[in-house]
C-alpha cells in the first residue's frame, strides 16, 4: 500500500476547478485561466452562454496552451492561428479552413453553490449527485462568507490531515485560532463513520478564548467550544464551529443563535501528486449584518492557513526524504485514520471494485 502522505490521484472524481466568482460574466477580448488538475494542464473560462468550461490546454493545432488565447463569441480562440472551440471541446471555427472534425479534450463541468467543478476521469461516469453538497454558499444572508485558494507543494491528502486533526491548533494556530494545547489535547472527539467519510465532533471546554474568538464576539470569561469536521471523499472537509460562554449548554445543544458560529468549507484539488489548489471559503454565522465581520473572520484565517501552509509543505518534504515510516498516533489520529479509510473505500468504488466491508466507527 502506497504511503498515506502520498495517497495516489483519483481521476474519477469530482473536484473543485474555481470559485464561480474567478470565472467572470462572458465578455469578448477576456483571459481565461490556466489551472493544473491531476497532472493536466487545463484552461477555465465562461463562455457566451454563461456555461463555465474545462478544456485541455493546448490547441489541437499546433500546440499552443489555449490560456494564451481570449474568449470570443464562439468559444475560446488559440492565440496562435485563431482555431476557436466550445466549451464542448469541438472546433467552431477555423479561419480559412473547415473546423469540422478538429477537437480539443473537454472535461465535464458543474456549476452549482458558487464552485465550479471538474470531472478529470471517464466521462461515462460523471454523474453531478456524487458532488458534495454545501448549501451555505446559497444562504449568503445567514451565512455571508468571503473564499480564498492557496496552492501548497504537498499532496492534497495532507490538507485533509490537518483539518481532520484538530491537536495541532494549540501549536501552530496560538495567535488566531488556537488557543493553549493542553486544552485541545484533553479535548474529548467523538468519530463517526459516514457513508462517503467520516466525522469528528471536538468538545473543547471551559478555556479562554482565542484571539480570533474575541475580536468577532464579547465573551463574559471562558469559553465551550464545539467543532464538527465532516470529511467527504476524497478531498473535501465541512466545518462548523460555534463556541459560546460556558453556561450555555454547548455540548447539547452547539447551534445557537447569537453565539460565535462560523463554517467553512475546504477542498483540496490535486494538482501533481505533490502539489494541490486548497480551496476555502469562511462564512459568518454570529453579525450577518455587518460585512466587516465577514471580512474580518476571513482576515484572520488568512494567515492562520498560511500558518498550515508553512508546515505542510515542509512535512510533505520530509515525508519524501522518508516515505515508509508511519505517521499516527492512536488516539490523536482517529479522525485522519477514518478520513484514509474512506478514501481507500472511495478509490475502490472509483475503480469500480466492489467496495470493501463496512468498517465500525472508533
Ligand atoms: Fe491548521
Amino acid at each position: 500500500m502506497a504511503n498515506p502522505a502520498i495517497e495516489p490521484l483519483v481521476a474519477n472524481a469530482w473536484y473543485l476547478a474555481a470559485w464561480s466568482a474567478e470565472l467572470p460574466d462572458f465578455e469578448p477580448g477576456r483571459q481565461p485561466i490556466a489551472r493544473t488538475i491531476m497532472n493536466q494542464p487545463l484552461v477555465l473560462f465562461r463562455d457566451a452562454a454563461g456555461t463555465a468550461a474545462a478544456l485541455e490546454d493546448r490547441c489541437c493545432h499546433r500546440a499552443a496552451p489555449l490560456h494564451l488565447g481570449q474568449v470570443v463569441n464562439e468559444g475560446l480562440q488559440c492565440g496562435y492561428h485563431g482555431m476557436t472551440f466550445g466549451a464542448d471541446g469541438a472546433c467552431t471555427v477555423n479561419p480559412g479552413e473547415d473546423p469540422a472534425g478538429h477537437a480539443v479534450r473537454s472535461f465535464p463541468t458543474v456549476e452549482r453553490q458558487r464552485m465550479v467543478w471538474i470531472w478529470p476521469g471517464d466521462p461515462a461516469r460523471a454523474d453531478p449527485s456524487e458532488i458534495v453538497d454545501y448549501p451555505w454558499h446559497d444562504l449568503a444572508e445567514e451565512w455571508p462568507f468571503r473564499y480564498e485558494r492557496f496552492e501548497l507543494d504537498c499532496n492534497f491528502m495532507l490538507v485533509m490531515d490537518a483539518l481532520m486533526d484538530q491537536t495541532h491548533l494549540g501549536y501552530v494556530h496560538a495567535k488566531t485560532i488556537g488557543g493553549t494545547p493542553e486544552f485541545h489535547n484533553a479535548a474529548g472527539q467523538i468519530t463517526t463513520r459516514t457513508e462517503n467519510g467520516v466525522r469528528i465532533v471536538r468538545h473543547v471546554l471551559d478555556h479562554p478564548p482565542p484571539p480570533t474568538f474575541t475580536k468577532g464576539m464579547a465573551f463574559t470569561g471562558n469559553i465551550d467550544r464545539i467543532a464538527e469536521f465532516d470529511y467527504v471523499a476524497p478531498a473535501s472537509v465541512r466545518q462548523f464551529t460555534t463556541a459560546m460562554d460556558v453556561d450555555r449548554g454547548a455540548v447539547e445543544n452547539p447551534d445557537q443563535p447569537g453565539t460565535f458560529r462560523f463554517r467553512l468549507f475546504h477542498h483540496a484539488t490535486p494538482a501533481t501528486d505533490t502539489r494541490c489548489h486548497y480551496f476555502w471559503s469562511v462564512a459568518n454565522g454570529y453579525r450577518q449584518d455587518d460585512p466587516q465581520a465577514a471580512q474580518d473572520l476571513y482576515d484572520d484565517i488568512y494567515p492562520t492557513f498560511l500558518e498550515d501552509k508553512v508546515v505542510l509543505e515542509a512535512q510533505q518534504q520530509s515525508i519524501l526524504r522518508d516515505p515508509d515510516r508511519p505517521l499516527r498516533l492512536r488516539d490523536h489520529d482517529t479522525g485522519v485514520s477514518g478520513a484514509h479509510r474512506a478514501l481507500a473505500a472511495f478509490v475502490r468504488r472509483a475503480k469500480g471494485k466492489r467496495p470493501a466491508p463496512a468498517i465500525a466507527a472508533e
